[in-house]
């Protein structure tokens, strides 16, 4: 059943996403009707006490115990019920089944980093069909948003600490997720995807995705390379973007913004990763993030230098 979601609500695929959407049409048709009823009287009465001529003058109007009761009492009885009905939504939604299967959220600018109980990473998410999936995130530098529309999931990803949402999926398909909260530069570049697959294909994609122990250390700085997003500042084909291109970068002269100049050599490729504001390269701002020597091991660090060697 393919559904493409309506003007207001984008499709729906999640166990919970029904829920959001019935307490938004709830609000959004109570709102309507409220609507019409008050710009419907402001518009007749408006017309029915228009002045008519120089000597007219208003009468006095005699209150109504009941008109006033009733704009006391209705939107009272609105408000509570938008509570306590949202309430429930957001503690259905905030609280993960117990058998909620977890993965690892890394945000970054401006990349998503997912990994799995068996050590495996991927940029995209892949979660398995009709099962709870808790999402354990941080951010490694400043406030990201996980946000997929048509989970009606969405949470802030913050530094120096955790933030869990879950979600279980209705269907197989691919959904966008997106960050919603403006992180730098390239913030709305900030995509991936969610692909829903079925059990079976989740194990094998999981097991094919495990870190290849045979690799040489340029293929596990490729795979580095993309998992962490490097590709967001540094091309790989010339082009500019808020880094260096990695093309022709070893061996090259580098001129920095404090006048002195070096040779990009191993040493300087690695110092670049670990300390990246220590020496900024003329033409380029201090944007990188300096927590890579602490997130990456001394084992992933020499694999990304030795892949920037090969460009
Ligand atoms: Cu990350 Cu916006």
């Amino acid at each position: 059943m393919e559904d493409k979601g309506t003007l207001w609500l984008p499709e729906n695929a999640s166990t919970y996403a029904g829920d959001v959407d019935a307490l938004f049409y709830f609000i959004y048709w109570v709102s309507v009707v409220l609507f019409i009823l008050v710009i419907g009287a402001m518009v007749y009465f408006a017309y029915k006490y228009r002045r008519r001529s120089e000597a007219d003058r208003p009468q006095p109007i005699k209150e109504s115990k009941l008109v006033e009761a009733s704009w006391v009492v209705v939107p009272t009885i609105l408000v509570a019920i938008v509570f306590t009905w949202g309430f429930q939504v957001f503690i259905k939604m905030g609280v993960a089944p117990p058998n909620a299967y977890e993965i690892t959220v890394r945000a970054s600018k401006w990349n998503w980093l997912f990994e799995y109980p068996n050590g495996a990473r991927s940029n995209e998410l892949h979660v398995p069909v009709s099962r709870p999936i808790k999402l354990k995130m941080s951010s490694i530098d400043v406030l990201h948003s996980f946000f997929v529309p048509a989970f009606r999931t969405k949470q802030d990803v913050v530094p120096n600490r955790y933030t869990y949402v879950w979600f279980e999926a209705t269907r197989q398909d691919t959904f966008q997720v997106m960050c919603t909260e403006y992180c730098g530069q390239q913030h709305s570049t900030m995509l991936s995807q969610v692909v829903v697959q079925s059990q079976g294909d989740f194990n094998t994609w999981l097991a094919e995705n495990l870190i290849d122990e045979s690799a040489t250390p340029a293929e596990r700085g490729e795979l580095l390379y993309n998992q962490q997003g490097c590709f967001a500042c540094h091309s790989l084909d010339g082009t500019t973007g808020s880094g260096p291109t990695f093309q022709g970068l070893s061996g090259s002269q580098r001129a920095f913004t404090d006048g002195t100049t070096a040779t990009a050599d191993a040493n300087y490729l690695r110092e670049a990763i670990i300390n990246p504001a220590a020496q900024v390269v003329q033409g380029f701002a201090p944007v990188m993030p300096g927590q890579y020597g602490t997130t990456l091991t001394a084992e992933e660090i020499d694999a990304l230098v030795a892949y920037i060697q090969e460009q």
